[in-house]
């Protein structure tokens, strides 16, 4: 099998499928005060020192959840909580449904919802974000690395005038976590997720600023400062931080090899298939994420095809009711439906190869000249 769709998730590390039985023995409670449950407190705080000098913040900035939905759900929910007097809220019109919808029920709530131009490469217009920003904004968000594009925003440039219009600024870094150069210190919040960097599911983080009031969406026995309740996840939080200790160890070759991969990719199938369109062609994106129109075929139908060959990729359109609906992130470049519902992600790992390349593009090739003869 050849799968390409490490943007949905990606695979454990081997190394840390097998050390959990290990880590599993440290299975006391945390907030117990015997030596088993200081023993996990202390993975916790370990744990949160090692990720405090990457993200250069202090270890009580890091809040362990299950994800980056809870995470954007959080930060959306817990600063409007926090700050009642601020009912505008400023995001970009692609921002990863864990953000659209809760922003959507505050908009049902009465809140001003800003949506942020973006061109046709699906790039944040900085101009527009100045226009916007009034006294009554409460935060604005802007993804880091769209999951279905792999568009890469200019996020410092953004975050200085959010610094400068004092406001506060929250990005979704998930895509962008270990691939790209991040500058955590320019970001007040921000969310990751586990299991996009082979770490298991159900693990995430929150970097938070502390001296920014967030009231918690899950009250209880006041774990992770008050901010999130509820047992820690120890055996996870020590995986997730062993996968970021081995993505750090490997980074230079891991993001190459990525981009060797995306290159090669986009060659050969620019060669055998010659009237597809690359999404955000012309701009950065990250090394795993490339989002093809194909001519002629229904994405579905090539998805399916593919998967006859046991091939796995994704479209980012939703699928419901057995067929596909166009991505709102397609839509807000200004492509048609049609085109949006022509759209295949294909996002690469570690564990492919360049024969995984080249049997992916033979394949499409055959997909699309067998398929087109029916449409
Ligand atoms: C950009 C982005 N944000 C948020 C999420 C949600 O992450 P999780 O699966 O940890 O809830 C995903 C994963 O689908 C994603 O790609």
């Amino acid at each position: 099998m050849i799968y390409l769709d490490n943007n949905a998730t990606t695979p454990i590390f081997p190394d840390i499928l097998k050390n959990l039985s290990v880590w599993g023995e440290i299975f006391g409670n945390p907030s117990s005060i015997h030596s088993l449950g200081q023993r996990a407190k202390n993975e916790i705080q370990k744990s949160k020192k090692f990720l405090s000098q990457i993200f250069k913040c202090e270890p009580e900035d890091i809040i362990f959840n299950s994800g980056a939905t809870e995470g954007n759900n959080t930060v959306i929910m817990g600063l409007t909580e926090a700050y009642p007097d601020k009912d505008e809220i400023i995001l970009s019109p692609i921002e990863h449904k864990s953000i659209l919808n809760p922003v959507r029920f505050l908009a049902k709530r009465g809140y001003k919802v800003k949506f942020l131009r973006i061109d046709e490469n699906g790039l944040v217009d900085i101009e527009d974000l100045k226009r916007k920003i009034t006294k009554k904004t409460l935060f604005v968000s802007v993804i880091h690395t769209n999951n279905e594009t792999g568009v890469v925003q200019d996020i410092r440039s953004i975050s200085s005038v959010c610094k400068e219009r004092e406001v506060i600024f929250f990005s979704d870094i998930v895509q962008g976590f270990l691939k790209e150069e991040i500058p955590y210190k320019d970001i007040d919040f921000f969310t990751v997720s586990g299991h996009k960097f082979n770490a298991p599911k159900g693990i995430g983080i929150l970097k938070r600023n502390k001296d920014i009031d967030l009231i918690p969406l899950i009250l209880g026995g006041g774990q992770e400062y008050g901010v999130r309740s509820g047992t820690e996840n120890v055996l996870f939080i020590i995986a997730i931080t062993e996968a970021i200790k081995i993505w750090q160890k490997n980074r230079e070759h891991f993001v190459a090899h990525l981009n060797l991969l995306k290159k090669t990719f986009i060659k050969e199938l620019k060669e055998k298939i010659p009237d597809i369109k690359i999404v955000s062609e012309n701009v950065k994106t990250a090394p795993h994420t490339v989002n093809v129109i194909f001519p002629k075929v229904k994405a579905q139908d090539l998805i399916l095809y593919l998967n006859s060959k046991n091939i796995y990729v994704s479209s980012g359109s939703a699928c419901s009711s057995g067929s596909l609906t166009p991505s709102h992130v397609l839509l807000a470049y200004g492509y048609s439906k049609e085109e949006s519902l022509r759209s295949i992600r294909f996002s690469f790992g570690i564990i492919n190869s360049l024969e995984d390349i080249q049997i992916t593009v033979n394949t499409l090739k055959k997909g699309i000249d067998k398929l087109s003869i029916f449409s």
